[in-house]
């Protein structure tokens, strides 16, 4: 079968091994690196990839050939926890970060997450829609080709709906394709700082059913943290969604350990997200249950802290690992996931294989999409990030320099 397009002569291809599931501790230190590589892509889809020059078979009369001499590539990189869709910025709490305030006390007062709310409330569908558009821009240059969106900025339906509509709408007419999650359980609402329970018991019965009903999100989130919500709360949102058929994610044990950790376990969560406070109990619990943890160190660095999550025990335990931004305009206001892989080997001694995987094939199991994204299996999407780098260790090591130079999603060269 000829190839429409074969990308040849790559110094290295990165390749996760698909196990059909996400690769488990010592497994994310193994991949497939393809010397003087070449990738043959049919219909959008990966036809081959292999070592050499490709086969006369696969050239026909109308395959485009593009030398990428000297390059790495890599499946496109998968940013699996964003907040995307949110108004405003937050870059006044900068200074009070500075001055050692810290994130929960600055929630305390209204402000945080709260402060993005209110921006949020008051931002018409154009206007979050020019601006998250925007930002997918910025992740796109940066080599990712999948996200997953969180909604969490409105905390009453209309605004929860309206950034759920965007993410729909984008998904449409982006390139980057975007994993929808409804996460209304994000703060406390000024009008339930009271009670709480009764805000839980809202989204269960008002929300959720709206977002089923009118298929706006596959996932459901909360953030399970001191003066937040609780472990109980977590729990019964998270059963009642799950009854509703939504896939399950938490903000676990990011600053204290409540026991979200607990309730992705018992629940088997897809993943955990945070864990920069994990205990020894949490991380078998987890590994046990198959929760994958999701790692964020933009939001440890962002936060100006030293407690980067236990990766190395995670791993030791059999635990699944990911990585991502954490990408919101407070705790990791950033594109750039790339500078996320090196804060994995930089600040967690990650290796770059393992951040390669953490970003490729698991990060697609963790979206339930690895069937069809996060390795270069024959079938799969072609989805390529290209970076002016000669080996996987390059990018990682050459630090805070975006160096993806070229972009193809489902065969699509967007990025040149
Ligand atoms: O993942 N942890 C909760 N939510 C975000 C922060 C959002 C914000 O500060 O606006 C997070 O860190
Ligand atoms: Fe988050």
């Amino acid at each position: 079968m000829f190839a429409d397009k074969l990308l040849v002569n790559f110094s290295q291809i990165f390749s996760p091994i698909d196990r059909g599931r996400p690769l488990r501790g010592k497994e994310m230190s193994e991949a497939l690196i393809i010397e003087n590589g070449y990738i043959a892509i049919k219909d959008g889809k990966i036809l081959k990839v292999g070592s050499g020059s490709p086969e006369e078979t696969l050239q026909g009369p109308l395959t485009e050939i593009i030398d990428y001499t000297g390059k790495l590539a890599s499946p496109g990189l998968i940013d699996c926890h964003t907040h995307l869709v949110y108004g405003g910025s937050r870059e006044g709490e900068f200074a009070k970060k500075l001055n050692g305030v810290s994130y929960l006390d600055i929630l305390k007062e209204g402000g945080g997450i709260l402060s993005t709310v209110k921006a949020t409330r008051s931002a018409s569908f154009e206007g979050l829609y020019q601006k998250s558009a925007q930002l997918l821009d910025k992740m796109l240059i940066h080599g990712v080709t999948t996200v997953e969106a969180k909604s969490g900025y409105g905390l009453d339906w209309q605004t929860e709906e309206r950034q759920l509509q965007v993410a729909q709408q984008l998904n449409n007419d982006h390139p980057i394709e975007l994993v929808s999650t409804f996460m209304a359980a994000h703060a406390i609402p000024e009008a339930y700082k009271s009670n709480p329970d009764a805000f839980i018991q809202l989204i269960i019965d008002e929300m959720l059913p709206r977002v089923k009903a009118e298929n706006l999100a596959e996932f459901c989130d909360i953030f399970c943290e001191t003066g937040v919500f609780t472990a109980a709360q977590s729990r019964k949102l998270l059963t009642a969604a799950q009854e509703l058929g939504f896939k399950l994610r938490i903000h676990a044990d990011e600053i204290d350990s409540i026991g979200g950790v607990d309730v992705a376990a018992d629940l088997q969560a897809l993943s955990a997200e945070h864990l920069m406070a994990a205990t020894d109990d949490g991380i078998r619990k987890m590994s046990e249950a198959h929760v994958i943890g999701n790692i964020l160190p933009g939001t440890t660095f962002s936060l100006m802290a030293d407690t980067y999550a236990p990766v190395k025990k995670m791993l030791e335990a059999g635990m699944a690992i990911t990585l991502s931004t954490d990408s919101n305009p407070g705790s990791c206001p950033t594109a750039n996931i790339q500078f996320m892989m090196q804060l994995g080997c930089f600040k967690m001694k990650l290796t770059p294989i393992q951040v390669f995987n953490a970003v490729t094939i698991n990060a697609a199991y963790s979206v339930a999409r690895g069937e069809s994204i996060g390795s270069f299996d024959t079938g799969k999407q072609a989805d390529i990030a290209i970076f002016d780098a000669p080996n996987v260790d390059y990018p990682m090591y050459f630090f805070a320099t975006n160096l993806v130079m070229d972009v193809y999603k489902n065969g699509n060269q967007i990025v040149k």
